[in-house]
């Protein structure tokens, strides 16, 4: 997502961190995390401009959640499950690739279905949590950008709520998919744009939200389980 588009849409809880918390990235995720600010925003942080500081803080919710407080997305994860009808709709195959697969919601329906998956992830603790949960995953730190992953490996190359319409996370995307095999893009960024592009786009009723604890409204929002299907064959 865009910088800014992020900073307008970052849930209440963004005020839960601090500037400190985002010096205490690993510094793999501070590096990519701090290469999306936009020069004349770098310019005010350096200056200490207070609003720009918001502006980093409220863009970099999701990240600091995932990186420095794994447990509470898994939280969010756990009350907004993935549709059945999204589930069905995924092609049953023997190798599958979750990207971007926090703590396996997705990992989790298609370690049922697939003899190999692999998972993909950047964040330390959620990939423990899915290890911990999930150990015939093969889970993997790592980057939607540079998938540690061999050309063709992928039969369906999944990804629920972690992409959007990025050259070069979609050309790796491609790049691990077999000829023949499915990427499909759960709940992805902008689902507008692939539609536009041919991709097939389903939007299926959502899953119900599970009870939950009243703090995951107040930091997060109102729950809001995916709905979104987005699917491409990769040519033969
Ligand atoms: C909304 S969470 C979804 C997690 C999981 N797919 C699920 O459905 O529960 C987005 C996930 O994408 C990961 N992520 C963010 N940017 C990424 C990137 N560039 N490459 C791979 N994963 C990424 C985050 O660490 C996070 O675990």
């Amino acid at each position: 997502m865009e910088y800014a588009a992020a900073a307008a849409s970052a849930p209440p809880g963004w005020r839960h961190f601090t500037r400190r918390d985002i010096d205490r990235l690993p510094a793999a995720v501070h590096r990519h995390e701090m290469s999306k600010v936009p020069p004349e925003d770098v310019r005010m942080l350096e200056a200490g401009d207070p609003s720009a500081e918001e502006r980093l803080l409220r863009a970099m919710f999701w990240t600091l959640t995932y990186h420095l407080e794994p447990e509470r997305w898994d939280q969010l994860a756990q009350v907004e499950p993935v549709a059945p009808a999204i589930i069905e709709a995924l092609p049953a195959v023997a190798r599958a690739l979750d990207v971007g697969a926090g703590a396996g919601r997705l990992t989790h329906h298609l370690e049922q279905r697939s003899e190999h998956v692999v998972a993909v992830e950047p964040s330390i603790g959620l990939i423990q949590l899915l290890r911990r949960r999930l150990p015939r995953v093969h889970a993997i730190a790592g980057w939607a950008e540079s998938l540690p992953v061999r050309d063709g490996w992928s039969q369906l190359t999944a990804a629920c709520g972690a992409l959007g319409p990025d050259a070069v996370v979609l050309r790796e995307l491609a790049r691990v998919t077999c000829e023949g095999g499915v990427i499909a893009l759960i709940n992805p960024e902008e689902p507008e744009w692939f539609e536009a592009r041919g991709w097939e786009v389903n939007e299926v009723a959502p899953a119900t939200v599970k009870p939950h604890d009243r703090w995951i409204d107040e930091f997060f929002g109102p729950p809001d389980p995916p709905r979104f299907l987005v699917t491409k064959m990769k040519e033969r």
